[in-house]
């Protein structure tokens, strides 16, 4: 078989139609059949990459950082001036652990690893507990609600901004700003600027006066060279932290109140939630389509022939879903740890204990409260070229009469 070569714009599929695809399984298995286990994509319309499909493949790109970077520097891509991928791939200047490899990561990973091990476990707990309890107050009377945008997406944020010490108006402050981030308008440049100063008044002022949160660990690190680099590190933390988040509680939240199956292995005896909280991580990773590797030299993966200055996403779904690593038998299944969802090798989630935290509090504390019931079986999908979550989660219960307060949607 001869080896493949990008395609013409125009022939690809851009990321947007996979995650936004009505069955996306089916989907990634057409460009498995297709092109084998390494296809050529859009990122966005008319900007190339190659998407990785097959588990084998995605670990080789994730361990072997020589050859596949994570520094933008290496794409040989330049984007258009509007374009949205500009904030998350090509974020001219930023020093931060997501944007470097080798020692240089290593350097500036070793705070990050440092900080999320120092958590204290029960006073994080109680702090997110007191933010979805705050929330679902906010709409509690009310007997409907979004599980997206009252809930999903706040707790997220107010969760982790909360472990880095920001205020809840500070926190609404930055997703609002993470928004644009993530967004498809023009405007993520501009967001992520004014995320920065939020950031910057906030290392300022815990200098002068720290208190037992992350900025405070990451403040007082000996690695970080200047307040730039912990602005940047906290920025990225707090961006990587949220789409995962809200990505993973609104599937698991959607599962429940579509699967009968899957909410009876949670309130069951035979799984906890923990367990299909896993199941969720396995069919639905939280970032479906990992951005970025960037091609050192040319080289070959799977049967694509890849010319250095290539990006390459990793499809955390598609590998998931690989035939070679996760059978369809339930049984032969439990136990099964081999999913990708919080990625391999040196850039691997240095937050998996602190993100499944925030989650299983998020969804525990909707389930004990509320009676809820899908209002529109129709799913609409987020926007994302990354993430496979609804745009909205229309819920009804029965409502609460002694929580009414202002609401808290952003
Ligand atoms: C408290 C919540 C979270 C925080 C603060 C957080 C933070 C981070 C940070 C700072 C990185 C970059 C590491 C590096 O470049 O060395 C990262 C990577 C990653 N995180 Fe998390 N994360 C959180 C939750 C999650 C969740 C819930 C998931 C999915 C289940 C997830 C999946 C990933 C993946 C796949 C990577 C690898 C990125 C790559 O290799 O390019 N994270 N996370």
């Amino acid at each position: 078989m001869s080896e493949l070569e990008p395609q013409s714009s125009g022939s690809r599929l851009a990321l947007v139609e996979l995650t936004g695809a009505e069955d996306m399984t089916a989907a990634l298995r057409k460009l498995q059949d297709q092109w084998g286990p390494v296809a050529p994509v859009d990122l966005e319309p008319g900007v190339p990459g190659w998407l990785v499909l097959g588990h084998a493949e995605v670990m080789e790109v994730m361990r072997t950082e020589s050859v596949f970077a994570r520094d933008p520097r290496h794409w040989s891509e330049r984007l258009p001036l509007n374009s949205s991928l500009h904030a998350i791939l090509s974020p001219a200047g930023r020093r931060a652990l997501y944007y470097a490899d080798g020692a240089e990561h290593r350097r500036l990973r070793l705070p990050v690893d440092e900080a999320f091990a120092s958590i204290d476990e029960a006073l994080t707990a109680a702090m997110v507990r007191g933010v979805c309890g705050k929330l679902i107050d906010s709409f509690a009377a009310r007997g409907d609600a979004d599980l997206i945008g009252e809930y999903a997406a706040a707790v997220s944020f107010l969760a982790v901004s909360g472990m880095f010490g920001f205020d809840e108006q500070q926190g609404i402050a930055l997703l609002r700003c993470a928004h644009g981030v993530f967004g498809h308008g023009g405007d993520a440049v501009a967001a992520l600027t004014t995320m920065d100063q939020i950031v910057l008044d906030h290392v300022l002022a815990t200098r002068q006066n720290p208190g037992p949160n992350l900025t405070a660990k990451f403040v007082a690190h000996p690695n970080f060279e200047d307040d730039t680099e912990i602005v940047h590190s906290m920025v990225v933390a707090i961006c990587a932290a949220n789409e995962m988040l809200v990505t993973w509680i609104a599937a698991t939240l959607r599962r429940m109140l579509t699967d009968p199956r899957y909410t009876g292995r949670v309130t069951g005896v035979r799984r906890g939630l923990d367990d299909a909280m896993d199941e969720t991580l396995w069919g639905e990773p939280p970032v479906a389509n990992l951005p970025a590797r960037y091609a050192v030299t040319d080289c070959t993966l799977g049967r694509a022939q890849i010319r250095a200055g290539d990006a390459i996403v990793m499809g955390l779904a598609a590998a998931n879903n690989d035939p070679r690593v996760r059978t369809e038998d339930d049984m032969f299944e439990a136990g099964n740890r081999s999913h990708l969802s919080f990625g391999v090798g040196p850039h691997a989630c240095p937050a998996r204990r602190p993100g499944r935290l925030v989650v299983k509090i998020a969804v525990e504390s909707l389930m004990e409260r509320l009676d809820l019931r899908l209002t529109d079986p129709d799913v609409t999908w987020a926007p994302s070229p990354w993430s496979r979550y609804p745009a909205v989660l229309p819920v009804a219960f029965t409502p609460e009469r002694q929580h009414a307060r202002t609401p808290a949607r952003v």
